[in-house]
């Protein structure tokens, strides 16, 4: 095994987390490839991080259980005796909904997914660094991937965005406990995939909804994860790597608002 730290990225099969897990491994890093459901996506990202020369290892489990933050580091400590240098909390559900037509169900599977296993995520890595009595000069992190929304607010999507704004809060609090063994900051990227029942065409045109008018790359946003890492002094800060997305306000979802005023 080389001596490369390792990052544990969340959700690290598809999309953003591949692209994270990608970006770690050509800043010579090892990954740890956590997934739920996308077994062969996560062998993808792991032939993707070996292909860099660095080492991939696959943890599954499924972050809607309360006990997952404390499985899943132990399944860290486990493959590599260690805990994670930089835990990336990316994983999230993004379900339709609004704040008119909430469920009490949608509300809770999302805080317990977005919000509360990655918030626990990063108290159970500062637990094991007490009992380590480890001084960690900075080198250990937290980040939680957020959204633009929760700079931008519409009432789309309510579930989701209740549980990111709580996530974001979270993180200067969060940032606030867990110091001086672990920093915690935000990452909010803008969108960057087609999702749910967005068609390509809505997706062409709302991707250039920024200050920027072209779309967001997610490898700019797998870097800003890089940096933080890298960066000591980072803390309890949010990184917004959307191409200026969240100062372009909409009364509704980008999704929606392309989709209500169709190109003529
Ligand atoms: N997509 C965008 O344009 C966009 C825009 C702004 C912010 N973001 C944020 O960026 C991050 C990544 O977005 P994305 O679109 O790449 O994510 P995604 O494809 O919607 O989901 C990423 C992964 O989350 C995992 N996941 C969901 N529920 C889980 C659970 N209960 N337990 C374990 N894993 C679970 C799934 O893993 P399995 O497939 O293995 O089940 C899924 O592949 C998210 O935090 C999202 O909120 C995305």
């Amino acid at each position: 095994m080389n001596t490369a730290d390792w990052v544990l990225v969340t959700g690290a099969a598809h999309r953003l987390g591949r692209e994270i897990a990608q970006a770690f491994a050509a800043a010579g890093w090892n990954v740890l490839c956590h997934y739920r459901m996308s077994l062969a996506g996560a062998q993808d990202t792991q032939a993707a991080v070996q292909a860099l020369g660095r080492e991939c290892l696959l943890l599954h489990a499924d972050l809607a259980q309360p006990d997952a933050a404390e499985a899943l580091l132990q399944q860290c400590l486990a493959l590599t005796g260690a805990a994670p240098r930089c835990i990336v909390n990316n994983a999230s559900i993004f379900e339709a909904d609004d704040a008119r037509t909430a469920s009490a169900d949608a509300l809770l599977r999302h805080f317990q997914t977005n919000t509360a296993t990655p918030l626990l995520l990063g108290n159970a890595l500062h637990r094991w660094l007490l009992e380590q009595k480890l001084a960690t000069d900075g080198h250990y992190s937290v980040i939680h991937v957020l959204d633009q929304k929760v700079h931008n607010l519409n009432p789309d999507y309510f579930s989701y965005t209740v549980s990111k704004l709580a996530l974001e809060r979270s993180v200067a609090l969060q940032a606030q406990a867990l110091a001086p063994l672990v920093r915690v900051c935000g990452l909010s990227p803008g969108l960057m995939y087609l999702s749910g029942p967005q068609t390509q065409d809505n997706f062409d045109q709302a991707s250039r909804v920024n200050l920027l008018r072209q779309p967001i790359a997610p490898l700019d946003v797998a870097r800003c994860a890089v940096f933080i890492a890298g960066n000591a002094s980072l803390n309890g800060c949010t990184l917004q790597a959307d191409n200026g997305q969240h100062l372009v306000p909409l009364a509704r979802d980008v999704m929606f608002t392309i989709a209500e005023n169709p190109r003529p």
